[in-house]
Order: structure tokens, then C-alpha cells, then sequence
């Protein structure tokens, strides 16, 4: 099992424990939260969840992951925001070090190959001083350089998935640039959320 997978199984246990809670999302096929049915039988959760995500692109995997974490059921909306960026910056982390890993453990993969992974490398070398830079704005409240840094990110995860099919390589890093630009998305969308509900 690779570490990404590990960092996720919090995120999929918690969907399998939540499965007749409000949502009904019942497993996760490769990273990405299946809809089964909603089974509205009771609302434990924070109601602020629901609205942080209102705009998210990808609302149902923003409201399940706020919802993993047990912190949330309390959080108000600057504590979803920081929940968010602190466990998008631990997935792109996690991404980095697989990159990182693969380039220097490995025998060549090919120079495609190769080449991509050093491009992303860089990419997510790049993202995660995006995502310094985010936490640091936000502990300000300039919620538009956050908003800047974190578009900044996600066009990093692009140009490395650009980097993969440049490479005939788009299959290395399995589904981890989606899901980084997912949670990229997501936590900008409640960090926005945020930004507005502010006096
Ligand atoms: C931020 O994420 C890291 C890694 O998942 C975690 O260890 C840490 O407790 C989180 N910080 C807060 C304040 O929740």
C-alpha cells in the first residue's frame, strides 16, 4: 500500500462509518466519493459544512472530507477553511515525497518517463511553497493572495499531468494530480465561502 492510499483510509474509513448519516455515500472507487443514495434519516453534522462547500466544483468529496475530520463538527467556518488547507498541503506532501521517491529509488523508466516525473518534481516542489504561502495569508486574512497562491497550485498539478502526456506517462502517477487539484478546488471554494460570510 503506497502512502497516499494510507493518508486517504482515514478519509475512507470515515465514509464507510457515515454511510447512513446524511449523505449516504457508501465506498470510494479510485479516490473519488460514489453518490450511492441519500438516506436523510438524521443530521448530526455541522450545518456550516454544507454551506462552506456550496460552491465547491467538486462538492461532494469537499463536504465528505470535512466531514473526516472530527474537528469539523464543531469548527466554524475559518476552521473549516484551515482544516482544508492543512490537509491539502499533507496530500501534496505526500505527493511530492512519491515523486521524489520514484525519481531517485527507481531504475529508469524511460526518458519520457523520466522526464515527466523531474518536471513534477518540480511542479510539486513549486505547489508546496504555493501552499506555505496560503496558510501563512490565511493566519492574515488576505483570503485574495490565498485565493491566488492556491490557483497557482492547482496550475502546478496541470502542468505536471501536462508533463505526463507529454511523456506517454499519464498512467505513472495514477489518479494523485486529480485528486490534488480536487482538494485544491475544494479548499478555495470554502476558503471563498470564508472570504465572504467575513464583516
Ligand atoms: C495538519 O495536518 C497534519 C497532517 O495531516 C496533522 O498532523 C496536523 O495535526 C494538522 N494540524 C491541525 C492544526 O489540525
Amino acid at each position: 500500500m503506497d502512502r497516499v492510499f494510507l493518508m486517504l483510509l482515514p478519509l475512507m474509513l470515515g465514509v464507510i462509518l457515515q454511510q447512513n448519516v446524511a449523505m449516504g455515500y457508501i465506498h470510494i472507487r479510485g479516490g473519488v466519493p460514489i453518490k450511492m443514495q441519500v438516506n436523510n434519516k438524521f443530521e448530526p453534522n455541522n450545518p456550516l459544512i454544507e454551506k462552506a462547500c456550496a460552491n465547491a466544483k467538486h462538492k461532494e468529496s469537499c463536504i465528505l472530507t470535512l466531514k473526516s475530520f472530527p474537528e469539523s463538527k464543531t469548527a466554524d467556518m475559518k476552521k473549516l477553511a484551515f482544516l482544508f488547507l492543512n490537509t491539502t498541503k499533507s496530500l501534496g506532501l505526500e505527493i511530492a515525497t512519491w515523486v521524489g521517491d520514484k525519481l531517485e529509488d527507481q531504475e529508469s523508466m524511460g526518458p519520457g518517463i523520466d522526464q515527466a516525473l523531474t518536471d513534477c518534481n518540480d511542479q510539486y516542489t513549486d505547489a508546496m511553497a504555493q501552499l506555505e504561502d496560503s496558510l501563512v495569508a490565511f493566519f492574515s486574512n488576505s483570503y485574495k493572495d490565498v485565493n491566488t497562491w492556491m490557483t497557482t497550485a492547482i496550475k502546478n498539478a496541470e502542468s505536471c499531468e501536462e508533463s505526463l502526456k507529454k511523456g506517454n506517462a499519464v498512467d505513472v502517477m495514477g489518479n494523485r494530480n486529480k485528486m490534488f487539484v480536487q482538494h485544491c478546488s475544494n479548499a478555495l471554494a470554502v476558503v471563498n465561502v470564508l472570504a465572504q460570510t467575513k464583516p
